[in-house]
C-alpha cells in the first residue's frame, strides 16, 4: 500500500513511534521560525521546553524580560541580566534573538510615566536606545526599534512619547538604532497592520524613515488573529506592499484564540481588559474535536498563503511555546483557557502543528 507523506507523517507521529519533523527543519530556506519564552525557558526550569525549542525553533523572541519597565527600571539603573542569560541561552542553541523591544507606550518604567518634563523624557528616549541597542550590537540578530506606533485609523498613537518627543520620534529611534547598532537589523512591530487604514499609516511611516535616509530593514506584523477568522485578503495585501518598499516582512506574534471575543473589533492592545461573564471561557476541561479541526485548517490556511509569498517572508514567531504559557490566557479577560499555539499544555504537538507541517506537502 503506498500513503502519501504528509498521511505518513500524521500517522507515525500520532503513533509516537517516529521523530516527529520540527517545524524550523520542514521550513528551512523558506522562513525562520521562532517563539516567544521567558525566563522559565532560558533558565532551562523547564525540562520539557529545554528540549522543544533548540529542535523545533531556528529564532526566538523575549516575551517580556527586553521591555523597558525590566531592562531600564531606574533613571540609571539596568537590568542586563536576565536578556544576557538569554543572549547566552540562545548562542548555546543556535538561535536567533528578536530582542523585543526598544520604543513602546506599554510597560514602561514608572520613573518615566510620572516624568513631565520633555527634556527629560528626551534624554531617557536617547539614553535608553544607546545603551540597550549598543550592548546586544552583534550579539542579537534584530530589534523590534519601534512597538505598536500606530491607531486603527492610521494615525499616531498619542503615546508619551508622540506627547513630549513630537511626530519625528520614530525616525529618531531609527536613527539613534542605527548609530548604536550597526550590525543589527532593525523593524518597525504592530498588530493589525494588515488592516487597509492602520496598513498605510504603516507604510507612510516606513517611507519616512526611508526618506530621512534612515535604515529600516523590515516589519512586523504581529498576527493576534482569531481561529476561523483569519484576515486571509488583508494579510496577502500587506505581504505585497510592505515587501515593494524594499523591506523583510515578518508574523512576529502569530497566535490564534480559539475563545470568544467580547468585543466586535479584534485588539492586541495590552492596556485593554474586558469583564469575565457567561460563556466567556467554554473550554475549561478541553478543547473540542471541531474547535481543534478549526485551528488547524485556519493555521494551514495561513501557511499555504505564507509559503506562496515566501521569498518575502523572512520568519514566523509564535507568540509564545504552548498554550498553557499563552498570553491569551489572561488577555483580554483574565483567567481563561485558551488554546492558541501548535503545542498544548503537556508540550505535544497538536492537530494545528501537523496541518502546519504537512502545508509543505501538499
Ligand atoms: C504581552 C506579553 O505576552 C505578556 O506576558 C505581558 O503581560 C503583556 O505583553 N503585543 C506585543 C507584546 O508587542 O509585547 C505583548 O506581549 C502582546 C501584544
Amino acid at each position: 500500500m503506498r500513503i502519501a507523506l504528509p498521511a505518513l507523517i500524521v500517522l507515525v507521529s500520532l503513533h509516537g513511534s517516529a521523530q516527529t519533523p520540527a517545524l524550523k527543519e520542514a521550513f528551512r530556506g523558506d522562513f525562520l521560525i521562532g517563539a516567544a519564552i521567558n525566563t522559565r525557558q532560558t533558565e532551562e526550569k523547564d525540562t520539557a521546553a529545554a528540549r522543544l525549542i533548540p529542535r523545533q525553533f531556528d529564532a526566538l523572541t523575549p516575551e517580556n524580560i527586553m521591555k523597558a519597565e525590566i531592562m531600564h527600571p531606574a533613571w540609571d539603573r539596568y537590568n542586563f541580566d536576565p536578556a544576557d542569560k538569554l543572549v547566552a541561552y540562545a548562542q548555546r542553541n543556535h538561535i536567533k534573538v528578536n530582542a523585543h523591544n526598544l520604543i513602546w507606550h506599554s510597560q514602561l518604567p514608572t520613573f518615566l510615566r510620572r516624568m513631565q518634563d520633555a527634556d527629560s523624557v528626551r534624554a531617557y528616549f536617547v539614553n535608553h536606545i544607546t545603551t540597550i541597542a549598543s550592548r546586544y550590537d552583534g550579539q542579537v540578530y534584530s530589534w523590534d526599534v519601534v512597538n505598536e506606533a500606530l491607531n486603527e485609523d492610521g494615525t499616531l498613537r498619542n503615546s508619551i512619547f508622540l506627547k513630549k518627543l513630537g511626530p519625528d520620534y520614530i525616525v529618531e529611534a531609527f536613527r539613534l538604532a542605527q548609530k548604536a547598532a550597526p550590525h543589527t537589523r532593525l523593524y518597525y512591530n504592530d498588530y493589525n497592520i494588515e488592516q487597509p487604514k492602520k496598513r498605510a499609516g504603516a507604510i507612510a511611516l516606513i517611507k519616512k524613515i526611508q526618506a530621512a535616509g534612515v535604515r529600516i530593514d523590515g516589519v512586523g506584523i504581529q498576527g493576534h488573529w482569531k481561529s476561523g477568522n483569519v484576515p486571509l485578503a488583508a494579510i496577502e495585501a500587506s505581504i505585497l506592499e510592505f515587501s515593494a518598499l524594499g523591506v523583510e516582512v515578518m508574523f512576529t506574534e502569530l497566535d490564534l484564540s480559539v475563545l470568544p471575543n467580547p468585543w466586535d473589533h479584534n485588539t492586541a492592545d495590552v492596556g485593554q481588559v474586558a469583564a469575565n461573564r457567561a460563556g466567556m471561557n467554554p473550554y475549561t476541561n478541553g478543547l473540542p474535536d471541531s474547535a481543534q479541526d478549526l485551528l488547524a485548517s485556519s493555521y494551514a490556511d495561513l501557511f499555504r498563503l505564507f509559503l506562496r509569498h515566501k521569498g518575502k517572508i523572512s520568519r514566523i514567531t509564535f507568540w509564545g511555546i504552548d498554550d498553557g504559557m499563552s498570553w491569551l490566557n489572561d488577555f483580554p479577560i483574565r483567567g481563561r483557557t485558551n488554546y492558541p499555539l501548535p503545542f498544548d499544555r503537556n508540550y505535544q504537538p497538536k492537530k494545528a502543528y501537523f496541518a502546519i507541517i504537512a502545508t509543505k506537502n501538499p
